[in-house]
């Protein structure tokens, strides 16, 4: 077995009802509702990760992206020590699918890039 460095690709957690530290601290987590509404607008907030992430010169996150799918919605560039690892978005969703997955990924200068995902419904 070739163990995957953390610059290789994306980071998932390979069990997320049982993550480890590493993948609690840069795993993004989601917050938005389950269900919204074509055409209405509704807050995505995001914040990195379920323990949060340093910010220091040495260790923090540099970006926080936010996709609908394959479409770039919003990206947030961080500075280190004045900044938190967190984001908040508000978004709109059109009524041509009835199903979203937000896709968030954001990355730690040491180590790389991580991503997590939200279904969500829209309703005309
Ligand atoms: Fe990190």
């Amino acid at each position: 077995m070739v163990d995957k460095g953390p610059f290789c690709g994306t980071n998932r957690p390979a069990d997320p009802s049982n993550m480890t530290e590493a993948e609690k601290k840069h795993t993004p987590v989601i917050e938005c509702p389950d269900t919204v509404k074509a055409g209405e607008p509704f807050q995505v907030k995001i914040k990195v990760g379920e323990i949060p992430h340093v910010m220091e010169e040495g260790h923090h996150i540099q970006w926080i992206c936010i996709h609908s799918g394959e479409n770039f919605n919003a990206c947030l560039n961080l500075t280190p020590v004045f900044t938190r690892a967190e984001a908040t978005v508000t978004l709109v969703k059109g009524g041509a699918h009835n199903k979203s997955t937000l896709r968030v990924m954001e990355r730690c200068n040491l180590h790389g890039q991580w991503e997590a995902t939200k279904e969500i419904t829209i309703t005309e």
